[in-house]
Parts: C-alpha cells; structure tokens; sequence
C-alpha cells in the first residue's frame, strides 16, 4: 500500500484530495497546523500531523511516503516565499512523487507572480513534478459568496461580463489523485476546468433558480468593490489580492475549457449546476 503527504488535507482541495486517495486504497499523511480538524473530518482512516510551511522542524515527517501533494493557503500574495522552504527541502531530501496546485492563468498574472515562480522552479528542479492548474472553483460560491447569495441576494466579484469554466474540487482532486499515484505521468502540466464557461450573469441566473430567491449579479467595477469591502471593515489587502485575480475572468483571458479531467480521471467533470444545488439545496 502506497503512502502519500497531503499539505492543506483539511481545505477545500486537500480534502477531496485525501478522500480520492483513500477511495483508491491508498494511506494518506494529513498534513496541516490544526490536526484537530484532520481527525475531526477523517477519524482514524488517516495519519494527522501537524506540519507549517513556516516551520522547517516539521518537514522531515515527509520520510518514508511515495508521493508530496503541495498546496498553499489562499490570500497570500507572498506565497512563494512561503512554500519555498518546503521545496528546497524536498529537493535536497525526496525522490517520491511531487504534485503542484497553482492557477489557470496565473502564470500570466504579473501583480500575483507566486504560481508561476513556482511552477518555474518545479520545472527547473530535478523533483519528479506535476502541475495542475484549476480555474475557479465552483466551491468558490458557497465558501466565499454565501452571505452575499443567501443575506444580501447579489454576487459581488470584480468579474465584469467575463466568462469562466469553473471546475469542481472533487474533479480537481480526481486528477491530482492520478498524478499522484500513476508513475507514467511526469512532468505534465494539465489546465483543470469545468466543461462549460459561465459569466457570473449566468451564475446568478443559476442560482436564482435553484434558490429559489432573484438573485443579482452587480458587477462592480475595481473602485466600487474596493470601496463597499472597506465599508464593509474588509482589510485592504483582500481587495489588493482578488481585484487582479478577477480581472483575469473579466478580460477573457481564462474562457477556454480543457478536457483534462476526462483525460485524466475517465470521468466528465462535474456541471456547476451539480455543485450549486449541492451547496445551497
Ligand atoms: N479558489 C479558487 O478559485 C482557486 C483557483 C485556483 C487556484 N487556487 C489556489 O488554491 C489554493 C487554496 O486552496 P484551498 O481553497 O483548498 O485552501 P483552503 O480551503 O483555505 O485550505 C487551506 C489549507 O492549508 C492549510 N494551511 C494554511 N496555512 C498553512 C501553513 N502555514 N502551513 C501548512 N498548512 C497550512 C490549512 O490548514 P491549517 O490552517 O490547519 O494549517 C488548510 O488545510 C491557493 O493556493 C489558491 O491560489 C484557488
């Protein structure tokens, strides 16, 4: 049986993430600060351990696993700096597998280098590496935009009239389970989306329906997000990270979908319709 270290097991990826690999019979090393909420969310059906990026004494706990899933928190624009200890301890003490999460597009987001500095020093290491690049997650609407959807009846991203093809965690995780564990597949790079693209026009009509409440998509230019997250108490720093982050679905610069999730897992990924109903049915 095969033993795999999961970093963020407990977030929206990382736990789809440990669930397709336990489906496959696999062990899993629940890798987070809070090992609390590891065993709270998988009991005793995985090895919780407390590891922090920022804390270099708890990187050797890597020893003895086949394959390092590597993801990093959101919100943090300082990113590389953050994950690349990790990395350079990987590349001076691990020949397992090495999986990446970045970005669609990030790699083309100058205000928000961290994923393509990342990407290019994975690709320029000599781990054995694999990149998946998700688009927006369609968990984005019910993690993020809840209190907007069900107290507010409005969508409130800088996204313009932009289109996207969301794509599901699970989906996400299906795929970075493959890559984790299939040792024919090496340094690929493979750009996970939804099978449709969605403007959040759509989204709100979607959500209309399935909630059953009129709900509004208010597209806000940059200044006025800006200025209703600061009323709101928001730290700027939010509006710093998601403005430029946005602007990639607003100018059309991540419309195009993928089948990689087909390719990659044999299945077609999840409709946003699915994943809507599941969040806020
Ligand atoms: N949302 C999107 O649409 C989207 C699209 C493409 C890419 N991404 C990327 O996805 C990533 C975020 O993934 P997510 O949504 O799954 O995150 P998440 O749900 O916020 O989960 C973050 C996980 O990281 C752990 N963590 C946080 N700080 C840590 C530290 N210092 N050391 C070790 N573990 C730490 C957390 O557990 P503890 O707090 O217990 O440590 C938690 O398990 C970001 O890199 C983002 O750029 C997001």
């Amino acid at each position: 049986m095969k033993k795999y270290f999961i970093t963020g097991a407990t977030g929206t990826i990382g736990k789809e993430v440990v669930t397709a690999l336990l489906e496959k019979n696999n062990m899993v090393v629940a890798a987070t600060r809070n090992t609390e909420k590891s065993k709270g969310l998988f009991g005793s059906k995985v090895t919780p351990i407390h590891f922090d990026y920022q804390n270099r004494n708890t990187f050797n706990q890597i020893e003895g696993t086949d394959g390092v899933f590597i993801i990093g928190p959101p919100l943090n624009p300082a990113l590389f700096e953050l994950l690349e200890p990790f990395v350079n301890y990987l590349q001076d003490n691990y020949t397992g597998r090495v999986v990446y999460l970045s970005g669609y597009g990030m790699d083309t987001l100058k205000e928000m280098p961290f994923h393509g500095l990342m990407e290019d020093k994975l690709k320029t290491s000599n781990l054995n590496w694999n990149i998946v690049r998700p688009g927006f997650f369609m968990q984005n609407f019910g993690n993020y935009e809840r209190e907007n959807i069900e107290q507010r009846n409005v969508l409130f991203s800088p996204a313009g009239e932009g289109k996207t093809p969301f794509v599901s965690s699970r989906d996400i995780a299906g795929s970075i389970a493959v890559l984790l564990t299939d040792a024919n597949r090496k340094h690929q790079t493979h750009i996970l989306t939804g099978a449709k693209a969605y403007s959040h026009f759509d989204v709100a009509k979607l959500l209309t329906t399935i909630t059953g409440n009129p709900i509004i998509y208010a597209n806000p230019d940059p200044d006025t997000y800006r200025k209703v997250l600061k009323d709101s108490g928001t730290p700027n720093f939010i509006a710093d990270y998601m403005i430029p982050i946005y602007s990639l679905i607003k100018n059309g610069n991540i419309k195009n979908t993928t089948d990689s999730i087909k390719t990659l897992t044999g299945t077609d990924p999840e409709t946003l319709e699915d994943v809507l109903r599941r969040d806020f049915l």
